[in-house]
């Protein structure tokens, strides 16, 4: 008993004392970017300088929504990165707001908290009304954000989704790595549009690349899943490492056949009827090349869907394949052309590609006709 008083006493003075004179600069180190994750969700997610709570708040009917990041009843506390689960039907055209308190320590009947921070407050826009979206396309930043800044300023039209299309970083091995991410995802999303991330080969290295998943809510519960987006209906394909299991470089510590086998089975699972009405058939996969993906047609499903397009990255170079299923590979870092960004227009059943690099080359630019 007495040390349960003692407990909440000192927690209690040290509350004051954070709260009025806090002992260090408690704040949003990343700013928040709004990850989709199927058809149903948002995943909401940003970072502090330390551990603390999080929440998101926005006004629905009138009345204003406040969402922790919580798990079964209980305000997590012990983590810097805050991820908060948002029904896109309730953020989709809406302002929001993101918040922490620090929390040094939850004893058990008490605890120790400071300092409160709140994001700057976003117009996020969600799914434009008309049917001309425009999809900027980022894969293989590989540490060179100032050479893609460089290539995006000669990009005039502002992007209605965010594609982050993998190896964002070269190795996950500490959960700075996975801020990385997520600050490009909120830097190039200004925090105000979606951000739709397939998984790069070199994401899944690392110590903490096993436990990036959870910060995510996506569909499947894994990193594939679908989504819609206005007249656009994708798949979203997470294909994983690019070497076979037992490449030494793994060290016997991956069991992606397992994973992949799994993956395609849900693939083959899904309904072609669930694409039909769609404008647009797109799928985003890090690596392009799947019709021989570890000895299987990864296409021919994709195929059954009525795909009319397959996005990728992995490559380093900008390219367009033909076929029976078009493949447009953007571009990143690249040894001649040093860096490039893409950028997709959806427009009156067409679809254009646009890869510009550091120093205003246009390296692509092509239209198809569905
Ligand atoms: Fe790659």
């Amino acid at each position: 008993m007495f040390f349960k008083v003692l407990s909440a006493l000192f927690a209690a003075i040290w509350s004051v004392i954070c709260s009025f004179f806090p002992t260090f600069n408690f704040q949003i180190t990343v700013n928040p970017a709004v990850f989709d994750c199927g058809n149903e969700y948002y995943s909401v997610i940003w970072a502090t300088s330390a551990k603390g709570s999080g929440y998101i708040e926005y006004t629905v009917d009138g009345e204003v929504k406040r969402i922790y990041d919580a798990s079964s009843g209980l305000i997590k506390t012990d983590d810097t990165i805050h991820t908060v689960t948002v029904p896109k039907s309730e953020l989709n055209g809406n302002s929001y707001k993101v918040g922490s308190q620090y929390v040094a320590f939850k004893y058990g009947y008490s605890a120790i908290k400071g300092k409160t921070v709140e994001s700057d407050t976003y117009n996020f826009k969600g799914i434009p009304e008309e049917d001309d979206i425009k999809l900027l396309s980022i894969s293989d930043i590989h540490g060179m954000e100032a050479q893609m800044y460089q290539s995006l300023s000669y990009f005039t039209d502002s992007p209605d989704i965010l594609i982050l299309l993998g190896d964002i970083v070269s190795t996950m091995e500490t959960k700075n790595d996975f801020c990385t991410v997520l600050k490009d995802a909120a830097d190039l999303s200004k925090s105000e549009i979606p951000v739709v991330y397939t998984r790069g080969n070199h994401e899944t290295r690392g110590e903490f690349a096993s436990q990036a998943l959870r910060y995510f809510s996506f569909e499947t519960g894994e990193y594939y899943y679908t989504f819609d987006f206005g007249p656009l209906s994708a798949v979203v394909i997470d294909s994983g490492e690019d070497k076979k299991d037992s490449d030494p470089g793994y060290d016997g510590l991956v069991d992606f056949n397992s994973y992949r086998e799994k993956e395609y089975n849900w693939l083959c699972s899904l309904d072609a009827d669930e694409f039909s009405d769609a404008m647009y058939r797109i799928t985003f996969s890090h690596m392009p090349r799947l019709s021989d993906h570890f000895g299987k047609d990864w296409t021919a499903p994709l195929l059954s869907l009525d795909m009319d397009l397959l996005v990728g990255g992995h490559h380093h170079k900008s390219e367009f394949v033909d076929g029976d299923l078009p493949v447009f590979i953007d571009c990143g870092k690249n040894t001649s052309a040093v860096w490039a960004a893409s950028m997709l227009t959806l427009k009156d059943g067409t679809i254009r590609m646009l890869t510009i690099d550091i120093s205003g080359n246009t390296l692509l630019d092509k239209t198809i006709t569905l």
